[in-house]
């Protein structure tokens, strides 16, 4: 947090053929999993590209939370369907050592490309929707203490929550 990396708009890919994606996805679900992580955009590893990783392995970070299916995707759009919105708590990498308590749409839609480049189209809801929508909103420089709406619950992991 205050890398300016991590707070542009990252470009659409338009190159699905030399396999240099699915080389930056493996480098993703890496780094991802070395840090016990349960998404990552590629901008959070200084790749200037709207890609983003998600789930495969039960996250230490998330004990609790519901499996999320691994997946990866390329310039991914996001439909928030009308309803509720939920309020639960979130980490981030390149937030390290903190949790916030952030408000988020409890469904969406989602359209996205996979590192071939076929279309991907989904509902998420839940917990699945709330990691997408963490996830796509690093491709358009948002951090999640900056959807936060109640900083008193915003605080160290270890103390708070
Ligand atoms: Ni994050």
């Amino acid at each position: 947090m205050g890398d300016a990396r991590l707070l542009r708009r990252a470009r659409e890919v338009e190159d699905f053929t030399s396999g240099e994606l699915a080389m930056l996805a493996q480098r993703m679900f890496a780094c991802m999993e070395a840090s016990g992580g349960i998404g990552l955009a590629a901008p959070q590893i200084g790749v200037d590209l709207r890609v983003v990783v998600l789930g495969g392995v039960r996250s230490e970070r998330y004990p609790d939370a519901p499996d999320v299916p691994r997946r990866v995707l390329v310039n991914p759009e996001i439909e928030l369907l009308p309803g509720a919105e939920e309020s639960g708590w979130e980490g981030c990498l390149s937030v390290p050592g903190l949790r916030g308590w952030v408000p988020r749409a409890t469904a969406l839609r989602l359209r996205a490309r996979d590192v071939e480049g076929a279309v991907i189209e989904l509902e998420a809801s839940g917990f699945h929707a709330r990691v997408i929508q963490h996830e796509c909103d690093h491709l358009d420089g948002i951090l999640y203490p900056m959807r936060m709406s109640d900083m008193s619950r915003f605080g160290f992991a270890d103390l708070i929550g």
